[in-house]
């Protein structure tokens, strides 16, 4: 049985003190047993949410990760090895805003992917269709590619500990959420696609929806039966708002 997953993305924000804040916030929030809650604070804040969250079921994961494993010469980049020895377990690999602002090509997440793994950190992978795409009917295609890239090169059993992350572009941050069909369509098309190369993996892969999930919306996205939780972004920010959703996916 897949138990789910809450995410929080908090993207490039945060101080210290609002940092603070809302591991106050998250400390004080009921999180349901069977639900599995994790937050990606920036680089710069991780050593501060590992300490502060310290004895509480949240996992802390880091947005990104070098395309190497281990620590060397790449200014500016921070290695998977790094995150594991400052107490991360996961790590988002290919958010949209990476591959479209950021430049990282297919073969890059693939890269950040074995290297996460490599340092016995989960990888979120992440996919999704800009709106032009799925304007052109090709949302199934491009996310079946971004999927395939990893499958191709590290093989299905990459996927035993693995999360995927379905988040539409055209839903990030826009208060546009995809209905649950729409996701269900696509987040079913992901698990028959892993399915396809072994069923055991592909039953037991987390499939989380992303794209303006709050919790007006959590329980309806989280009760269609290939959606296994969330990766949220704005929502994130606020302690009670994300315990809310965390509640929603206990239900
Ligand atoms: P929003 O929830 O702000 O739309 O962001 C989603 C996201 O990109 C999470 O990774």
């Amino acid at each position: 049985m897949r138990h789910p997953l809450v995410a929080g993305n908090w993207k490039m924000h945060g101080t210290r003190a609002s940092v603070a804040e809302l591991i106050e916030g998250l400390s004080r929030q009921a999180l349901p047993a069977g639900v599995e809650v994790a937050v990606f604070p920036s680089c710069l804040h991780i050593a501060q949410v590992v300490r502060g969250l310290d004895g509480k079921r949240v996992a802390v994961g880091a947005q990104d990760c070098a395309v190497e494993s281990a620590p060397g010469a790449l200014t500016g980049e921070v290695a998977a090895s790094q995150l594991q020895d400052a107490g991360c377990s996961l790590v988002l690999v290919g958010h949209s805003e990476r591959r479209l602002i950021l430049g990282d090509s297919d073969a890059d997440v693939t890269r950040k992917f074995a290297a996460a793994q490599s340092c016995g950190l989960t990888p979120v992978l992440c996919v999704g269709e800009t709106l032009e795409q799925r304007e052109a009917e090709q949302t199934l295609e491009v996310v079946g590619r971004q999927l395939a890239e990893v499958i191709d090169a590290l093989g299905i059993d990459a996927f035993a500990k693995a999360v995927v992350a379905y988040e539409p572009v055209w839903a990030i941050g826009t208060g546009l959420t995809a209905s649950p069909e729409q996701a269900q369509q696509v987040h079913a098309a992901i698990r028959a696609q892993l399915a396809g190369q072994d069923a055991q993996v592909a039953a037991g892969v987390k499939i989380l929806y992303g794209g303006s999930v709050k919790a007006a919306n959590a329980a309806e996205l989280f009760g269609m039966p290939d959606i296994d939780g969330g990766l949220v972004g704005g929502a994130s920010l606020n302690a009670d708002e994300f315990g809310a959703i965390c509640r929603a996916a206990g239900n």
